[in-house]
């Protein structure tokens, strides 16, 4: 698969990595860990060189699955987490939590479950309000500094914060959600990261499975799925939004691809630093996904997508209250 090089870090992983998060949270069930193991060891086979977990998957469990998974291949890949949340005795989130000694403690505790010596990329999972951003920023510095931690991310954070943190510690990337049915990051975000140099790694490229075209109005979620708490998946709201995926099925039919391919690749179109992470536990759609690096869209085809997809409204918030209050900050 090509590469991309990460705004100006020198970062370079392959065009399109590897969401892990679904392997052991958030969709349902965790997968078996072999056929995990299996899944993220073949993503590399097919080029995927970018592996994407967090602190809070599981939590714990996702690390210590990539962990396992990467171990033999560990100085082939780039591994990005994430810190930030205090968790309850049942590994539900308590609150944020980016207080400088904190970050420490999850580095040193991530380390040892991804069974490597160097984290390549720690991002912040949310700007935590009760921590200036200097403060988290200075202490990825040291960590960097350490040699426990090689490049510095921030997820969902607004402008101001990604200016304030980038004066302290360079920014080697952005994880924030931006696929054909949340473009919000191209008002402000893409431009101060493209000013500033920084890498953008889209997440839930896919909408969280629904661009693809594999979610309808009558699709049930098991009862740990975080879609059954997302407004945008009600049945009502998955109704109001087919015509954007009978849109994406036609474009991919004409282009004859896939609305996922299409999905990630009018993603990768859209900046050249730009590193879409799409989740999957499955092999067949893993290779369904990376197969879009090669889908090639032209002026016209991104002309037509976009007057088409700008026709339409999505219906429904991406996140419940309590949790849109921690993005965009
Ligand atoms: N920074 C953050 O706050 C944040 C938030 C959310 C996610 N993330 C990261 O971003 C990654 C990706 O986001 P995401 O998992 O939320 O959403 P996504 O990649 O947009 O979609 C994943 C969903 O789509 C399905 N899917 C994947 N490929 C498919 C295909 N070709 N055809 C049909 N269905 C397909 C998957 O189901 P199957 O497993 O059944 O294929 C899964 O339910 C996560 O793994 C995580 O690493 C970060």
């Amino acid at each position: 698969m090509q590469k991309r090089k990460l705004g100006n870090s020198g970062l370079e992983v392959s065009a399109i990595g590897l969401g892990c998060m679904g392997l052991s949270y958030g969709y349902g069930p965790a997968t078996d860990t072999k056929e995990a193991i299996a899944l993220i060891r073949t993503a590399f086979e097919r080029g995927v060189t970018l592996f994407d977990s967090a602190e809070a998957y599981g939590p714990y469990k996702n690390e210590e699955l990539l962990g396992e998974a990467l171990a033999p291949i560990r100085d082939k890949v780039v591994i990005a987490t994430k810190f930030g949340f205090d968790f309850d005795q049942k590994g539900g989130q308590s609150g944020m939590n980016s207080r400088p000694e904190h970050i420490r403690q999850v580095a040193v505790a991530a380390l040892k479950r991804l069974k490597t010596d160097v984290i390549d990329l720690f991002y912040q999972h949310r700007v935590d309000p009760n921590v200036p951003i200097e403060d988290v920023a200075g202490t990825v510095k040291d960590l960097i500094r350490e040699g426990k931690v090689k490049h510095f991310g921030l997820s969902e954070a607004g402008v101001q914060t990604i200016r304030r943190a980038h004066a302290v510690q360079p920014v080697t990337a952005l994880q924030s959600e931006y696929s054909l049915w949340w473009r919000e990051p191209e008002q402000e975000i893409l431009p101060t990261l493209e000013e500033l140099g920084i890498g953008f790694v889209p997440f839930s490229p896919l909408g969280k499975g629904f661009l693809t075209g594999a979610i309808s109005e009558t699709t049930t979620f098991d009862s740990t799925d975080f879609r059954n708490v997302v407004p945008r998946f009600t049945p009502q709201a998955r109704k109001a939004n087919q015509g954007l995926v009978d849109l994406l099925g036609e474009i991919a039919a004409r282009k004859k691809r896939t609305s996922a391919q299409i999905a990630l690749a009018w993603l990768l179109a859209q900046k050249p630093w730009i590193v879409p992470i799409p989740g999957t536990t499955k092999l067949h759609r893993l290779e369904e996904n990376v197969g879009a690096a090669t889908v090639e869209l032209t002026p016209d085809d991104l002309r037509s997508i976009n007057d088409a997809v700008s026709k339409i409204t999505v219906q429904g918030d991406r996140y419940p209250p309590h949790l849109q209050a921690r993005v965009g900050r």
